[in-house]
C-alpha cells in the first residue's frame, strides 16, 4: 500500500500566521503539524509515502524528510499547482500509486488513540473497496458526514451539510482501492467550484463497497483549522506528553519499533536531538528491548 499526505491549501483562516509559511509546517507544541499524519501512515506500516505540497513551500518538505532514509521510509513530492480539491491527489499522484491501494491523510488532521494500529491493520487489509473513519463531533456542519441505518450499515453522506443527519464527520484519513485514480479523473467540479472526496466515496458507498470504521470515545482526532483549534490541538499534545511521559508522533520512535530502521540509526538521531523530550523518547525506546505495540 501506498501513503500520500496532501499538505497544500492556502491556510487563509491562519492568516497571518500562515501569510510566509504552510499550514502544516506550524508546530503543534513541540513538533511540525505534518509530523502527526506522517505518524499515522507509519503505523500503517507505508513505506512508500507522496507529500504533495503547494509550489511555494514543497521545498520546506524535502528539507524536513529528505528522501526519508533516515526513517527507513521513501519520501517523494509533487507540486499541487492550486488547491482544487482533496481527489487531486489521486489524479495527481496517479503514477506513484501505480495501480496499488492507497491510504490518504490529511496534512492539517492529527489522530491519537489505543486502538490506531489495529485500526489501521484492518483497514489495510481489506483488497477491494475504500475505507473512511468516522468520529462524533458536536458541529458535524464543517466537516463531510455519514449517517446509518437502523442496523449500523453507512447509507448517506454529504458534504458540509447545512441539516446534518448525523454527528458522525468523516476524518481526513482515507483508504481507496486500486480503481481510485480513474474515478477521481471522472470526478466534476461541486457548486463550490471543488472536486470533492465525498463524491468519491458515494461512489463506493453506491456500489456496497464502502467500509466505515468508527473512532470511538477516548480516541482524539482533532482540529487544526483555526488559530483556537490549532493552539487547544498543542495543549492536547502537551498535556498528554507531560502527563505519561511518551512522546506522540515521534518519527523515529515509530521507525525504530517497526522496525524501518537500526538501533544504530535511531540511536543517532536519539543523541543529535538529546537535547529535547523528543530525542530522549528516541533513546528510551532503545532501551527497552522488548517492542511494545505502539
Ligand atoms: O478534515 C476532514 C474534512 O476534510 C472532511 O470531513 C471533509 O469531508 C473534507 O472535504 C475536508 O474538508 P475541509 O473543509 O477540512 O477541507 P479543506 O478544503 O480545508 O482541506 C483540508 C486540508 O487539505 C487543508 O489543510 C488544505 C489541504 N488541501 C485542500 C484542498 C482543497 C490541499 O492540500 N489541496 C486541496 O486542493
Amino acid at each position: 500500500m501506498k501513503g500520500i499526505i496532501l499538505a497544500g491549501g492556502t491556510g487563509t483562516r491562519l492568516h497571518p500566521a500562515t501569510l510566509a509559511i504552510n499550514k502544516q509546517l506550524l508546530p503543534i507544541y513541540d513538533k511540525p503539524m505534518i509530523y502527526y499524519p506522517m505518524s499515522v501512515l507509519m503505523l500503517a506500516g507505508i513505506h512508500d509515502i507522496l507529500i504533495i505540497a503547494s509550489p511555494d513551500y514543497v521545498d520546506n518538505y524535502r528539507r524536513l524528510f529528505e528522501d526519508g532514509s533516515s526513517l527507513g521510509i521513501r519520501v517523494a513530492y509533487m507540486v499541487q499547482p492550486k488547491p482544487e480539491g482533496l481527489p487531486q491527489a489521486f489524479t495527481l499522484g496517479r503514477e506513484f500509486i501505480g495501480g496499488d491501494s492507497v491510504m490518504l491523510v490529511l496534512g492539517d488532521n492529527l489522530f491519537f488513540g489505543a486502538n490506531m494500529t489495529e485500526l489501521l491493520a484492518r483497514a489495510s487489509s481489506r483488497r477491494r473497496g475504500a475505507t473512511i473513519f468516522s468520529y462524533r463531533v458536536d458541529d458535524p456542519s464543517r466537516y463531510g458526514v455519514v449517517d446509518f441505518d437502523e442496523s449500523g450499515n453507512a447509507v448517506g453522506l454529504e458534504e458540509k451539510p447545512l441539516h446534518p443527519r448525523s454527528n458522525q464527520a468523516v476524518t481526513g484519513l482515507y483508504v481507496f482501492d486500486g480503481t481510485v485514480a480513474d474515478r477521481a479523473a471522472s470526478l466534476r467540479p461541486s457548486a463550490r467550484g471543488e472536486l470533492e472526496i465525498t463524491d468519491l466515496i458515494r461512489e463506493y458507498l453506491l456500489e456496497g463497497s464502502l467500509a466505515v470504521e468508527l473512532m470511538g470515545r477516548g480516541f482524539a482526532w482533532l482540529d487544526t483549522g483555526t488559530h483556537d483549534s490549532l493552539l487547544e490541538a498543542g495543549e492536547f499534545v502537551r498535556t498528554i506528553q507531560k502527563r505519561q511521559g511518551i512522546q506522540i508522533a515521534c518519527l523515529e520512535e515509530i521507525a525504530y519499533r517497526q522496525g524501518f530502521i537500526t538501533a544504530d540509526q535511531a540511536r543517532s538521531r536519539g543523541r543529535a536531538l538529546a537535547k529535547t523530550a523528543y530525542g530522549q523518547a528516541i533513546l528510551t525506546a532503545l532501551e527497552q528491548r522488548a517492542r511494545p505495540r505502539m
